[in-house]
């Protein structure tokens, strides 16, 4: 039995020291601190303690090997932290987002899966626009990224698309320099992605020199309520404050980056935004309150929850 490996449940009086008891012991302990997802969490710990990936763990745990006791103390660390309700991204660094694996910790937003679905409308457009512009030899497309923090959005459009270049703009240098971490890493092809400090409210005045060139402009921004703290820990206690709330209403921040999102749009091109499952209607007020953003209209999440708005600059 490994002392160090002690959950304060009844599983201490059984041998903790196969995968079986590990997983089943971290479950427990994750289950009664309230998280969400126990399971997955302690594969991925698990996974991170014995520096192996899931598909190896898989097969250690359909045979329920023996775990190294430097791994089980480090796991019972990990562990420790995560009831702790330390976000899982932080404890081993990385943040899976479509198909890429960002560096994520202190001091920047852990992308979220609902944004995938975001960064997938871009792709979609992208792909649309490739169509319609075949005959014009040469043009590559430009999107811009307001409010890029980890790169997640910039760097899946620039990953997953043949040629296309994308500006990420960033007011936060902590958060910049982990999306420029992640830039670093990132295999782009003919693909280019540029991350610049600004202030995604004022681009236009830093930058006149992008009015009316971006094919597509996107934007995850920070719409939560001022006063409305998030109940996960891991959310209220780790996500910046700069990352999540957006003024009153939350559509403070997201309004100014709408008018400044019309004048970095090409007429037709398209805009798309991120934001709570409440502000679907308020998002499309906001659209159409503006001189040519035009046709909003609303899409859902995985769980069918409204998530996101595009509209399009008229010709
Ligand atoms: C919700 S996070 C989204 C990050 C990333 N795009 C994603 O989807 O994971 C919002 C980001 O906007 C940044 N931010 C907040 N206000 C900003 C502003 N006025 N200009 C530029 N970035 C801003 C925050 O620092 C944070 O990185």
């Amino acid at each position: 039995m490994l002392a160090s490996t002690r959950w304060g449940t009844e599983l201490d009086t059984v041998r903790p020291n196969l995968v079986s008891d590990l997983l089943r012991g971290a479950t427990t302990l994750f289950t009664e601190a309230g998280i969400a997802s126990p399971e997955p969490d302690a594969l991925e710990l698990l996974a991170y303690a014995w520096e192996i990936d899931r598909a190896a763990l898989s097969r250690r745990r359909l045979f329920d090997d023996p775990v190294p006791e430097s791994v089980s103390t480090r796991f019972a660390e990990l562990c420790d932290q995560r009831r702790q309700r330390t976000p899982l991204q932080h404890l081993t660094g990385i943040a899976h987002f479509r198909h890429l694996q960002l560096q994520v910790g202190p001091g920047v937003f852990v992308p979220r899966p609902e944004t995938e679905l975001l960064a997938g409308a871009v792709l979609t457009e992208l792909s649309e626009l490739d169509s319609r512009t075949e005959s014009d030899e040469g043009r590559r497309p430009f999107v811009i990224d307001l409010c890029s923090g980890s790169g997640a959005i910039s760097l899946s459009v620039a990953t997953e698309s043949e040629r296309v270049d994308v500006l990420g703009v960033e007011r936060e240098p902590a958060a910049l320099d982990w999306s420029l971490k992640n830039l670093e890493h990132s295999r782009l092809g003919e693909s280019t992605v540029e991350f610049i400090l600004g202030d995604a409210t004022a681009v236009t005045e830093a930058r006149p020199d992008l009015c009316g060139r971006a094919d597509i402009v996107v934007t995850n921004p920070p719409y939560v309520p001022d006063a409305a703290v998030p109940r996960d820990p891991e959310v209220a206690e780790h996500d910046p404050a700069a990352a999540l709330y957006g003024g009153d209403s939350g559509l403070e921040i997201p309004g100014r980056i709408i008018l400044e999102a019309e004048q970095l749009l090409r007429p037709g091109g398209l805009f798309l935004m991120e934001h709570s499952e409440e502000q679907g209607a308020g998002a499309r007020e906001l659209l159409a309150s503006t001189a040519s953003l035009r046709h909003a209209a609303t899409f859902q999440d995985y769980t069918g929850r409204d998530r996101y708005t595009v509209a399009r600059r008229e010709s």
